[in-house]
């Protein structure tokens, strides 16, 4: 079509008075036909992209995982929920004091703060800085287990695990089949595990939970987490050349598969990211971020791209994901057309929909956007 109204002012141009002007326009023409084919070339091949990237199965998982989470929700109702809720403030509860129990009892490492200084220039070295401590909140770890949640097929690493509460709390709290804690500080691992005994002899049921003594920044990911798929780091005091020793390694860890962290990291090949999470606590900070990043959309678990690509019964991935390099993701802020694929489809085949309408159905209220679109 854009071709035939191009054209049509070269007729009129050929009209012998006008033929100077003629050449112009001719010439003008060529010039936009060109662009025009290339602009079409450029949209075909961003299409392409797409749809090797993140194709309509991939979008039908995440559109189910999203309905399964929204079911549960729904399924569970207000009085088990609270229920549920009570709960996990219970365990929470114990294990503070399990800690503070312990505080009392082990010199050094009280509440992970205070470690030898020979531990501490031991990190410092590898770690510029990193030895400083700071833990995400309960609150903030329960947000983490409700955006990962893990299943008995699943191992959870904690990187720079401390005094171990993340790992604790996600073997009590979650159905995880195994949690590890990474630690490089031998006193801060004697405090984890300690806990982790204490609560057991109290007869806390916990899915299994091991820590390690391992350095982040040259250990081999894979073999020290026992092949986790999930990780979590409170990165923050991370120094930078840790940071991008630590997305190597995940981009070389085979079972890698979800990272959030506290600070962002360095784009990498294998570390797309999908989204933040905001609202987070840290004992530094009441509201705080988690980072979250994938190796690849293939590999990513469904149910964290529901969390950032489905709303109000709708799922759409990024319109454009790029195929190589980061950042992968342009946010719906961008003014990008989305790609839709709307509750019904996945029975439907699950095939691709540009949504056109996307804006109207927006203004009219049927489609919110996410709670958190895709971030740069
Ligand atoms: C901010 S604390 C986080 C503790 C725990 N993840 C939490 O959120 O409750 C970071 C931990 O990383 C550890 N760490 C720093 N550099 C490390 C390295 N190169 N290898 C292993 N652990 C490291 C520190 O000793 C510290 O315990």
């Amino acid at each position: 079509m854009a071709h035939k109204s191009l054209l049509a002012p070269v007729g009129r141009a050929m009209r012998p008075a006008q033929a100077p002007r003629g050449r112009n326009v001719a010439a003008r023409t060529a010039e936009l036909a060109t662009t025009t084919r290339q602009q079409q070339r450029g949209r075909e091949r961003q299409r392409q992209e797409l749809q090797d990237v993140v194709d309509a199965d991939l979008l039908c998982r995440v559109a189910d995982a999203a309905q399964a989470a929204q079911a549960a929700r729904a399924g569970r109702g207000a009085a088990a929920a609270a229920a549920a809720a009570a709960t996990r403030r219970e365990q929470a509860d114990l294990l503070a004091s399990v800690y503070e129990q312990l505080d009392e009892e082990i010199f050094f490492s009280k509440g992970g703060w205070k470690i030898p200084p020979r531990e501490r220039a031991l990190i410092d070295a590898v770690s510029a800085g990193a030895a400083a401590y700071g833990e995400i909140l309960p609150g903030g770890i329960d947000e983490l287990l409700e955006l990962f949640d893990l299943g008995p097929s699943d191992t959870f690493c904690d990187l720079g695990s401390g005094i171990g509460r993340v790992v604790l709390h996600a073997a009590m709290q979650s159905r995880v089949g195994a949690a590890v804690g990474l630690e490089l500080s031998d006193s801060r691992l004697e405090q984890a595990e300690a806990a982790a005994e204490v609560l057991s002899g109290l007869g806390v049921p916990l899915r299994p939970a091991r820590f390690a003594r391992a350095d982040l920044g040259s250990c081999d990911l894979e073999a020290a987490s026992g092949g986790a798929g999930h990780y979590f780091a409170c990165s923050t005091a991370f120094g930078a050349a840790l940071c991008r020793s630590l997305a190597e390694r995940l981009a070389a860890a085979p079972s890698f598969r979800v990272l959030a962290a506290s600070r962002a990291l360095p784009p990498q090949r294998a570390l797309i990211k999908v989204g933040e999470l905001g609202g987070i606590p840290y004992s530094w900070i009441p509201s705080g971020s988690l980072h979250v990043y994938v190796r690849d959309w293939q590999s990513a678990p469904a149910a964290v791209l529901a969390r950032f690509w489905c709303a109000g019964g709708a799922c759409w991935a990024p319109p454009r994901a790029a195929a190589r390099g980061a950042p992968l993701l342009r946010g719906l802020a961008a003014g990008e057309e989305p790609l839709v694929l709307g509750p019904g489809a996945a029975a439907a085949g699950g095939s691709w929909m540009p949504a056109p309408r996307f804006e109207e159905e927006k203004e009219a209220g049927g489609l919110p956007p996410p709670s958190n679109p895709p971030q740069h």
